[in-house]
């Protein structure tokens, strides 16, 4: 039996991971222990719970807590950990920082503490694409490229990866890395570009698309990346990171275009505003090593934007609480004082 921590598991790729974990095996009980901040949602667990009662518990707890995480660890007879918790969104952390360091930084090293004091238990950060920064020409990031982050997130995600290095290389603790490219689908809170445009399109709302949308990104489906991380989990070497997505990347405006497409909406609701400010123009990611594990995609990105866009119609009962919720005090300080610029 293992008996996995989960970190950040009421969030949108935790809750898919948590989901994949207990369907896929008899043989492991999941903690998911979540601060449940404005990303952390109850509801993306109920069918989890209803179905997985026996072999699945939640904890409310931040990871910055060390007594509570030591607490669950111990009363859980937790031998892996998974973190998934994080503040996650690159427009937050321009507009306000600090909690990034303070979860994605400060609560990575509690984590590994606990690891480290309850007998080196197999850890495992789930990190990002963004922290090798912009990829110029035709390049991909392979895993023992520099770490290059430009933006407070992704340079609190790379902090932290290099916390996990650290406590392998010092303490022997048994980690492993996966640094996953943009992930849609089911259960993504709607500040993220997808969801976002979708639920926007489906109130025939503007998409407001940052300077001239030519960014590329690799927009893989959730459910690939939650294999992905499972297989790490079980076949990768200890040390080691991983990349994971398609390995395929698109412009945003193809992205739109794409989404718009299958909701049956005009192009004209795109309008182009201000740009992010340090926008990474491109993530692109060589994934063989993790395909050499035994592991490659299902959807391409296209299949991922279009089941994402039909999941975001068809369970507006998710959705619209949010949009109505927080979230308009986070989408007017974000775009309100946006220029509008002309189509390009
Ligand atoms: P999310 O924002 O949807 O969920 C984050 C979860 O972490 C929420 O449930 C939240 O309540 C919880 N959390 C935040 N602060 C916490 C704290 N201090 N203590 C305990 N729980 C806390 O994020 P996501 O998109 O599911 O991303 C999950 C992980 O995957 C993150 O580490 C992120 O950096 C990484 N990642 C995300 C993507 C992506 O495209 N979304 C791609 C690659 C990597
Ligand atoms: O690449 C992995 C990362 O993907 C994760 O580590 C992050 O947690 C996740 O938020 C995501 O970061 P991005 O910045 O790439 O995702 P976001 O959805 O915010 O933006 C995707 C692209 O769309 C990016 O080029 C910016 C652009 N965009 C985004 C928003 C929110 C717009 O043009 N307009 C918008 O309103």
């Amino acid at each position: 039996m293992r008996n996995i921590l989960v970190t950040g598991g009421a969030g949108f790729i935790g809750c898919n991971f948590v989901r994949y974990l207990l369907e896929q095996s008899s043989g492991t009980e999941v903690t998911v222990y979540d601060k449940l901040t404005y990303a952390g949602r109850l509801e993306n667990l109920k069918a989890v719970s209803e179905r997985f009662g026996s072999r699945y518990l939640f904890i409310q707890g931040d990871i910055c807590d060390a007594e509570k995480v030591e607490d669950a660890v111990a009363a859980r007879h937790i031998d892996t950990i998974v973190n998934f918790a994080a503040e996650t969104h690159v427009d937050r952390s321009i507009l306000d920082p600090d909690v990034f360091v303070q979860t994605d930084v400060y609560g990575t090293y509690v984590l590994l503490e606990a690891a480290r004091k309850y007998g080196n238990l197999r850890f495992h950060q789930i990190s990002t694409d963004e922290v090798y920064g912009h990829i110029e020409g035709r390049r991909r990031s392979v895993e023992n490229d520099a770490l290059a982050p430009r933006s407070p997130y992704s340079a609190s995600k790379a902090s932290a990866d290099l916390f996990v290095s650290a406590y392998h290389i010092t303490y022997d603790l048994p980690v492993t890395i996966s640094r996953g490219a943009n992930n849609i689908g089911p259960f993504q809170y709607p500040e993220k570009v997808v969801p976002l445009f979708v639920t926007n399109a489906l109130e025939s709302m503007p998409l407001p698309v940052y300077g001239d949308g030519k960014q590329m990104r690799d927009y893989q489906f959730v459910a690939d990346h939650c294999a992905a991380i499972d297989l790490i989990l079980r076949r990768g070497r200890i040390g080691e990171s991983y990349n994971i997505g398609t390995g395929a990347e698109m412009t945003n405006l193809a992205m739109i275009e794409i989404l718009l497409d299958e909701l049956g909406k005009p192009r004209s609701l795109i309008q182009h505003v201000e740009d992010r400010r340090g926008h990474d123009r491109r993530y692109s990611l060589d994934v063989s090593k993790t395909m050499a594990l035994g592991w490659e995609p299902d959807y391409t990105p296209e299949e991922a934007i279009r089941a994402t866009a039909r999941w975001y119609r068809d369970n507006r009962w998710w959705w619209q609480p949010i949009r109505d919720g927080e979230f308009k005090d986070f989408y007017r300080a974000n775009y309100a004082g946006r220029k509008k610029l002309e189509p390009q």
